[in-house]
């Protein structure tokens, strides 16, 4: 069947397999090419490997580290008449890649929330990587997550905290800017969203993986954050996702006191912000996304997730000595984006956007393109007209 974007408010439904593969591959040669000049780890577990931040992450640790890898990913598989998601593809692009190179890659799809995932992961470390891991990468993002104790549900929101909040957002697709309002999370809203995206479940990985040991001397930890601008402040930062994002960071410091006899220390590293599938259905965000992005490519700044965390790898993680952080204990790979310069430019496109200018005051064509890509459409050299059978990448 001919596989076409299906968009609806900011989320893809289909993906290309082709196109996925392709993405996949694109990364693999970047990363490839740089020097080798780095005592890495061989062993890794990713945990939400299979797109944005997490998938860069595999593929650094493999095709520039030569580390084998563990992934896991919540991902729903194709069908003869549907698409899988593109991480269903992309893991599969990647398996592929290993195998060619000789690396060992296990893939599990499934729910890291779930004791079945955890146990499965630590006998396929035992089983199929032979030996503990020196890196986890824990690069979530969930809408929900099931206690699998209690059977509780929690569900993730992107709300204020106690005012509602007014902003500009931008409709990737038909680039018309408008005013979006949203109501504030109440309490128990927020500590849901703390249950998902906080560093609780973190940190039952860490236990879990300890317990089992599978966690090598001198083993890192790491997971994901981001602050930004005060532009996004009340729906990010200062909103229920930066809620979870505090607990993640308060986390780090208990997971790396019970690390502390392994000579393992965890990390929350504060990345950039990016297209990925999560970052596009936030409110504000892609209108600050695609006004960054004119700014960072001018300034010759601009990076994606597989140069962020290649950069991550080379000079925070692996650079030798102690791993450079800010006064908090983060790494900072946001530096460039809150650079001074930087933010008083997007300040004051910010305030011009209208759905008329938007094309010339922001790179709202280069956020498209890149939504599309991470959902295998609009990648040079694909035959978009060709049958394609939405079970395989070949
Ligand atoms: P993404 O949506 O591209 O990737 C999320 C990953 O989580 C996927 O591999 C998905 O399969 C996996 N996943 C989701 N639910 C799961 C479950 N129940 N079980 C197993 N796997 C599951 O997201 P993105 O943007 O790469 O985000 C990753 C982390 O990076 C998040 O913590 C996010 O807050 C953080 N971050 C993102 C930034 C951005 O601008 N995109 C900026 C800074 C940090």
């Amino acid at each position: 069947m001919k596989i076409e974007p299906k968009i609806m408010r900011n989320v893809c439904l289909t993906a290309h397999p082709k196109g996925c593969a392709a993405e996949v591959e694109k990364q693999i040669a970047w990363v490839s090419k740089k020097p080798r000049d780095r005592k890495t780890p061989q062993r890794v577990l990713v945990i939400g490997g299979s797109t944005g931040y997490g998938l860069a992450s595999r593929i650094t640790a493999a095709f520039w580290g030569k580390a084998d890898t563990v992934s896991v990913s919540f991902e729903r598989s194709a069908t003869e008449k549907r698409t899988g998601t593109p991480g269903w593809y992309n893991n599969r692009a990647f398996d592929r890649a290993a195998r060619r190179e000789g690396l060992k890659a296990v893939t599990i799809e499934g729910d890291a929330f779930s004791h079945e995932i955890k146990d499965r992961t630590v006998q396929a470390i035992k089983k199929k990587l032979g030996g503990a891991v020196d890196l986890v990468i824990y690069s979530l993002a969930s809408p929900m997550r099931i206690d699998p104790d209690t059977g509780a549900k929690y569900t993730s929101v992107l709300k204020p905290l106690k005012e509602p909040f007014t902003g500009v957002t931008v409709d990737m697709m038909s680039g018309e800017v408008s005013s979006v309002t949203v109501e504030p999370a109440d309490e128990q809203a927020a500590e849901e969203t703390v249950k998902v995206m906080g560093g609780e479940d973190w940190k039952l990985w860490i236990d879990k993986l300890r317990e089992a040991d599978v966690l090598a001397e001198g083993v890192q930890a790491v997971a994901y954050s981001y602050i930004g601008p005060e532009l996004t402040f009340p729906i990010y930062r200062e909103g229920t996702i930066g809620r979870a994002k505090e607990d993640l960071e308060q986390k780090a410091q208990l997971i790396s006191e019970s690390l502390s006899d392994l000579s393992g220390s965890a990390y929350v590293s504060v990345n950039k912000a990016l297209v990925t599938r999560a970052s596009a259905v936030i409110p504000v965000v892609p209108l600050y996304i695609s006004i960054l992005y004119k700014v960072m490519k001018e300034k010759g700044l601009h990076e994606g997730c597989i140069e962020q965390i290649y950069r991550m790898f080379r000079d925070r993680l692996y650079a030798g000595g102690e791993v450079p952080c800010d006064e908090e204990g983060r790494i900072r790979l946001d530096d460039y984006e809150m650079q001074e310069d930087v933010q008083e430019d997007v300040h004051q496109l910010w305030h011009q956007a209208s759905s008329e200018n938007l094309p010339s005051i922001s790179d709202i064509e280069g956020f498209r393109s890149e939504y599309l890509r991470l959902h295998g459409f609009d990648c040079p050299g694909v035959d978009y007209e060709e049958d394609a059978d939405p079970r395989s990448i070949e």
